[in-house]
């Protein structure tokens, strides 16, 4: 579908200007004042109030993910389709191969479930082990399939983590390659320890998750994992970054001009530990890892991002629903870790970022699709507004308001974390690569005309 968007505001990280904008064939064809209604079939939209959003892009989402809980809640389908009516366009999820298999081959299947998803989709993919077929499976990776990240978890090391001389070894392929890995840090060893200790004290309720996890078991895997990544001459990308002891070790690295990349979420910027004092079914929600942490956390990521120091924002979306979480009801290490997000990244960070003063538009821009286009490989069809690029388009209504609820949200999980959270600022229509995919007035995602 062709269609030419008049008197909106465009916003890039760059610059922001009013101007008309003509996608045809799935491409921005020219941006320009008072374009003439063009002589082919397009729609016409006035989005006179509105901004011109690049589509988000969202750098870390669990669709489907299988735990001992079972999977988490959202699909590909079900997932993105609440991706779109928050405005993301794009995301990127995992590839998890269980041990013995082959990456390769669990590459091969996880692209086959996100053929189902109505967003468009790259993947991380997560070494779990280092086997004699490790450092071929990776190369193959990067020069055949065009994978970039490389996930590595310094947690759960007895199922996915991976020691840390596996870990160097996994940077100096990686590295040597062009790619980049992005990295869970968390020290598993320090968090085994904790649980147990609490455990044998009777401590089993979600609020003792957070003092299982307390800052420094972050901090200390974010200090080990950029020495690590220095030593190997590999670029690191933190994810969910949720700490200011964190951030000091980034900014060190970054400092020196070491590639030290750093990602927080939503949930880090807006939640609270308070929130675990609550009764099982209210507190197993926020049960995630990293855990929610303190306000000076809080406020030091929101500078971190001010600053340039953090540069994207991803959801870490990873719903489960109540009867899942409480499978941990007599002991919290049993909760599914993760929340759902992906629905709100956009009108969280517009509402409590931009409309508050907190970060700019530019800057709005930058974390919640730029950067992450860049880091990824997707830029420029992805991540700016400009002639030649994807028509991944959000024409965006800075006055719709909504109250955040499990009722009405898109996602398929009966919690959510924002639960009665008030956002202005919401996507009108999403488009991707010129299609239409996410009408506000007409949520069944029918023809546009
Ligand atoms: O609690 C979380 N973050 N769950 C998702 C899996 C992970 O650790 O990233
Ligand atoms: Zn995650």
């Amino acid at each position: 579908m062709n269609f030419l968007i008049k008197n909106g505001l465009i916003v890039n990280a760059d610059s922001s200007f009013k101007s008309d904008i003509l996608s045809v064939d799935g491409k921005i064809s020219r941006i320009e004042k008072n374009i003439a209604v063009p002589d082919l079939e397009s729609s016409i939209i006035d989005a006179s109030d509105c901004l011109i959003l690049p589509g988000g892009i969202d750098t870390h989402v669990h669709l489907h993910l299988p735990t001992p809980a079972g999977f988490s809640a959202d699909d590909f389908a079900t997932g993105s389709k609440a991706a779109l009516a928050g405005g993301t366009t794009s995301f990127i999820d995992f590839v998890t191969p269980h041990r013995g298999q082959s990456i390769v081959e669990a590459l091969r299947l996880r692209r086959q479930e996100a053929a189902n998803s109505l967003c468009d989709v790259k993947l991380h993919v997560s070494p779990v082990e280092w086997t004699n077929q490790t450092e071929q499976e990776i190369i193959h990776c990067i020069k055949n399939e065009g994978i970039k990240s490389f996930k590595v978890y310094m947690a759960y090391q007895s199922t996915i983590g991976l020691r840390k001389e596996d870990i160097f070894k996994v940077m100096k392929v990686v590295g040597k390659h062009g790619g980049i890995v992005t990295m869970h840090c968390e020290m598993d060893e320090i968090i085994e320890k904790n649980r147990k200790q609490l455990l044998s004290q009777g401590k089993t309720a979600p609020k003792f998750h957070p003092l299982s996890r307390p800052n420094a078991v972050e901090s200390e895997a974010v200090k080990n994992a950029i020495a690590l990544a220095e030593k190997a001459e590999c670029p690191l990308y933190i994810v969910h970054v949720s700490t200011h002891e964190a951030l000091d070790h980034i900014h060190k690295a970054q400092s020196k001009r070491q590639p030290v990349y750093a990602e927080t979420c939503p949930q880090y910027l807006l939640l609270d530990e308070s929130l675990y004092d609550q009764p099982f079914d209210q507190a197993c929600a926020y049960v995630m890892s990293p855990p929610l942490r303190k306000k000076e956390d809080r406020e030091a990521l929101w500078q971190a991002i001010a600053d340039g120091i953090i540069l994207t924002v991803g959801t870490d979306h990873c719903p489960f629903t109540l009867e899942q979480k409480r499978l941990g009801l007599h002991d919290f290490t049993k909760i599914p870790n993760g929340a759902g997000g992906v629905e709100h990244r956009m009108s969280l960070l517009y509402t409590y970022g931009v409309l508050q003063n907190r970060i700019s538009l530019q800057k709005f821009v930058e974390i919640t699709s730029t950067n992450a286009a860049k880091i990824i490989g997707w830029f420029p069809q992805k991540g700016i507004i400009q002639a030649g690029s994807n028509a991944d388009l959000l024409v965006w209504d800075p006055n719709a308001k909504q109250k955040i609820s499990a009722k009405t949200h898109h996602q398929n999980c009966d919690l959510n974390v924002y639960k009665g959270f008030e956002v202005q600022g919401l996507p009108k229509y999403t488009f991707i690569s010129g299609t239409l995919k996410w009408n506000a007035d007409d949520a069944d995602l029918a023809d546009f005309h």
